[in-house]
């Protein structure tokens, strides 16, 4: 069999681990299975291309030594780095990380589009549909790359949001994208053999852009906008697929460019706002903060004994877990909370936010961690029509998803995302470090509110002392 043969039968095996492994990460339990599932389909098209692919086979000399070393040291480099990356990221990180590698493939694909745009008017006439695709691919690349790096620098608060935003930002990037769309269409029609210059132009306007169609965005916008660059990116590897006629190229390309167009939308929906609001609306940046204030209102505080007396007595718990619950990572703990409470009889579910944490599923993948059943976690839906049954409602670690300002205040930045509503529980416990407002750097009434308790310090600290005192009962 020809070797070209062989080649596409192994692109279509990686292309199916490709489709099967993201169909299984939609469930906790299969997961860890999928990931890896699609990690062996990319390392076999990887040697398979490394091995089989024409360029490879056809190429001699001293030409095909110099690129095989260029190539091993860049797989051994770029291997070496995820690989250590990934080990030592922690989960409360992991937007970040997403964000850096997102931004890097988005730069290979410009790389690869700016080497065909040479090529194009070097080796080859340029024709038109070759210059818009490349072109094209060249632009989203550039905008991925400087994008992602920039919300990783926000992410990691190495960049203040507020220090690079121009005064009428949105009419700034505006008129960047009108620059580039005239660009790209001179270089098609009308720029003939000085196009190879204008491409290198576009691509450095391209990279500003990208830089300024973040710097708006803050706050808990930040997921939306890298699912965004992350579909970028999809987009962009897959018209890299197209230029090069390379199967599995253009497969991963289009999955990842579905999977991050799906999730954006899952994320607007759950934060009940539109795209476009979204990318131009400064939500959680530069937004307007809410109006109300704490004023003079005080807080009651519960100690851990009377918070243990409480839980152990009733009849049903919802435990809301957020952020801080993966910052502590009282995962663990909580869960023996819950075996306790069950044991002695107590209902314990969990009412699972779409955003709460950093990343989309992140309580999910936290409470797996700690082995606490998928059949505890309700949705956001379900999970209010058990807590207005609920005994108590305990938060730990959470904030902008139980505050109330989402449905009662217009003027409030989340003002319309749904939330869980804690306060139609009988009781309330909140516990958390500190009156800090949480991600969206808003003011929470629920801490004032008369069925709210707190229960101040660190969720891992705090949730062995309930389990003491339960045991203790
Ligand atoms: P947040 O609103 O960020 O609140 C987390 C709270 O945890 C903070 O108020 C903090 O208060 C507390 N905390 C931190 N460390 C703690 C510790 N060691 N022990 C106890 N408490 C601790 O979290 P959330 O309610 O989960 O909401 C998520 C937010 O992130 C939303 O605004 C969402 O839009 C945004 N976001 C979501 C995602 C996705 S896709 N999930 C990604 C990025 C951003 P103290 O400092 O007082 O302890």
């Amino acid at each position: 069999m020809q070797a070209t043969y062989i080649l596409d039968l192994i692109y279509f095996i990686a292309a199916l681990t490709f489709v099967v492994g993201l169909k299984m990460l939609s469930h906790p339990d299969s997961a860890r299975k999928g990931n890896q599932l699609a990690a062996v389909g990319m390392g076999i098209a990887v040697l398979g291309t490394l091995l089989l692919h024409k360029s490879a086979l056809y190429m001699h000399g001293d030409a095909r030594t110099l690129k095989l070393i260029l190539i091993y040291t860049a797989l051994a480099i770029g291997g070496w780095a995820g690989w250590a990356s990934a080990y030592r990221v922690k989960m409360t990180s992991m937007p970040q990380m997403v964000s850096l590698f997102n931004g890097l493939g988005g730069g290979c694909a410009a790389l690869l589009a700016i080497a065909e745009l040479k090529s194009l008017y070097v080796e080859h006439h340029p024709t038109t549909s070759g210059l818009i695709l490349v072109l094209f691919t060249m632009f989203f690349g550039a905008v991925s790359l400087t994008g992602s790096l920039l919300a990783y620098a926000k992410l990691e608060d190495l960049v203040k949001d507020s220090s690079i935003v121009l005064p009428r930002h949105t009419i700034v990037n505006l008129c960047l994208l009108a620059i580039i769309l005239g660009m790209i269409g001179y270089i098609v029609f009308g720029a003939g053999q000085s196009g190879l210059m204008w491409g290198l132009v576009l691509f450095a306007i391209a990279l500003v852009y990208g830089f300024s169609f973040v710097a708006p965005i803050g706050g808990a916008d930040m997921p939306v906008v890298i699912s965004v660059l992350n579909s970028c990116t999809g987009l962009t590897a897959a018209a890299a697929g197209i230029i090069y006629d390379n199967l599995i190229m253009l497969v991963g390309g289009i999955l990842v460019g579905a999977s991050g167009s799906i999730l954006t939308v899952l994320m607007c929906k759950a934060m009940n706002r539109s795209l476009s609001n979204v990318l131009i609306g400064s939500f959680g940046g530069g937004g307007t903060a809410s109006t109300k204030t704490a004023g003079d209102q005080t807080v009651k505080e519960v100690s851990v004994t009377d918070a243990a007396v409480l839980l152990n007595y009733s009849k049903s718990v919802v435990i809301v877990p957020g952020y801080g619950l993966a910052v502590a990572q009282a995962q663990k703990i909580c869960k023996e909370l819950d075996d306790l409470l069950d044991s002695n009889g107590v209902e314990v579910r969990y009412a699972i936010h779409p955003v709460a944490g950093r990343m989309p599923g992140h309580m999910n993948v936290l409470l797996a961690e700690a082995d606490v059943p998928y059949t505890k976690l309700y949705d956001l839906e379900e999970a209010n029509d058990h807590i207005k049954k609920a005994d108590v409602a305990i938060i730990i670690g959470a904030n902008d998803v139980v505050n109330p300002a989402a449905l009662d205040d217009p003027s409030s930045p989340i003002y319309g995302m749904p939330v869980l509503e804690v306060w139609e529980a009988q009781n309330v416990i909140v516990m958390k470090r500190s009156m800090k407002s949480g991600y969206a750097g808003i003011e929470n009434d629920l801490f004032f509110h008369a069925r709210t308790k707190m229960l101040f310090g660190d969720a891992k600290d705090t949730l062995q002392k309930l389990v003491s005192e339960v045991k203790a009962l």
